[in-house]
């Protein structure tokens, strides 16, 4: 075990990297196996299992360039389909304690998704997939809250089983309440487990409802059944927009709205505001221009016929990151106009605010 350390510190050190010339110690390691990479982290898969059919559950064991999680945050995961790099984001639904650093992946596919059914249908134990940091708010306050509801709508249970897995290895002397949707039971993931981890946790309940088998869709009275008094419940939840507003209303109605924790996958509408510039947006790589039309610069690359690289579309995973060359752009999220020469910006939340040039 010293042996290997101090081998892996050889390795990774300056004076190697020197010696191994402009492609650095990760070249070279990864044509040995490719999760033996010191400074990109990989994931080698270990474990593959399907739950459900539109769902496939990934055991993964990243290397030692990986720097670990929080429950309910996500990671950028690249997986190589027809030789080109696709990423997206994905929240481990494993405890942050997990055994031996093993991490685990729960995708649901999505119709006609490039990515989700890449790896719902191709992946085996012994593939390898590229890890981003881990990143994102959602997770659990450092002082774990004395009462907390836990609540999903479909693949949305991932951070949120994330988190209950971290209370249940903590021990965690709170209530707990797990409360999934799905629309059927047979979509219903994680169940028995979650309802091993009530048998063997008194304070944690639990509930799975199937919305389109006479399941009732949230309300207040639904909850109060369940976890009782909401006055000092804290609330995290991941799921569909709708769910999400729901579980807001029933915090606002006991003025708790500072105590709700909320994520969701899918890429909200930017409905740009303001005229749409005029001009002209040239991809220089692409040796291509168009003229500005509606929408961000990722989907006006994506008009044009580009495929630039994206994650979550949203801004949070930076994976669409393009150099601009010049030109000024507009942050859809925040407003802010930039107009600096050679400067990176995310495609999926810039919209162009006059003549643009990318490096795409
Ligand atoms: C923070 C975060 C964490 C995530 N964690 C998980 C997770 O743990 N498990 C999981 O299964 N997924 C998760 N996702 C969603 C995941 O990143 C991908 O969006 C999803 O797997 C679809 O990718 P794809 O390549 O298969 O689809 P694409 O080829 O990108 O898209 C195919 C079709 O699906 C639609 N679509 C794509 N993404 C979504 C979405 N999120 N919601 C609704 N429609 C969509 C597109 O509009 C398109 O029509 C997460 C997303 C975010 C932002
Ligand atoms: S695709 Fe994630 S930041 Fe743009």
């Amino acid at each position: 075990m010293l042996v290997a350390t101090a081998t892996r510190r050889f390795l990774a050190s300056p004076l190697v990297d020197l010696l191994v010339g402009p492609h650095g110690i990760d070249r070279y390691l990864e044509l040995i196996r490719p999760d033996l990479a010191l400074r990109e982290a990989r994931a080698e898969v270990t474990g593959v299992r399907h739950q459900t059919d539109r769902s496939v559950t990934l055991t993964l064991r990243p290397n030692q360039a990986w720097g670990g999680f929080s429950a309910g945050q996500f990671a950028a995961v690249g997986v190589e389909i027809g030789g080109v790099r696709r990423t997206r984001t994905y929240s481990p639904a494993s405890s942050e304690h997990g055994r031996r650093g093993a991490v685990e992946l729960t995708v649901t596919s999505r119709p006609d998704g490039v990515v989700s059914n890449h790896l719902r249908s191709r992946i085996a134990p012994g593939s390898i997939l590229h890890l981003g940091p881990a990143r994102g708010e959602f997770v659990l306050p450092a002082a774990r809250p004395q009462k907390l509801v836990l609540i999903s709508g479909g693949s949305g249970v991932t951070p949120v089983l994330s988190m209950l897995r971290t209370l249940c290895d903590e021990e965690h002397p709170g209530e707990v309440t797990f409360v999934h949707y799905s629309r059927t039971r047979a979509d219903a993931l994680y169940r028995a487990e979650v309802e091993a981890l009530a048998t063997a946790h008194p304070n944690l309940r639990c509930a799975f409802v199937a919305t389109r088998e006479g399941g009732g869709r949230l309300d207040a009275d639904v909850l109060a059944a369940l976890a009782g008094d909401l006055d000092e419940a804290h609330a995290a939840v991941c799921g569909p927009p709708a769910l999400i507003d729901g579980v807001r209303a029933i915090w606002d109605g006991v003025g708790g709205a500072d105590r709700v924790l909320a994520e969701t996958f899918a890429p909200p509408a930017l409905t740009p505001t303001g005229a749409t510039a005029s001009g002209t947006l040239r991809f220089l790589r692409s040796d291509h221009e168009a003229a500005i039309g509606a929408g961000t610069l990722l989907e006006q690359a994506e008009a044009a016929g580009l495929s630039p690289e994206f994650g979550c579309r949203m801004g949070i995973c930076h994976t669409c990151t393009c150099r601009k060359s010049t030109g000024t752009v507009r942050n859809v999220l925040s407003g802010e106009i930039s107009a600096e020469e050679d400067e990176d910006v995310q495609l999926c939340i810039s919209v162009p605010a006059g003549d643009v040039a990318l490096e795409l």
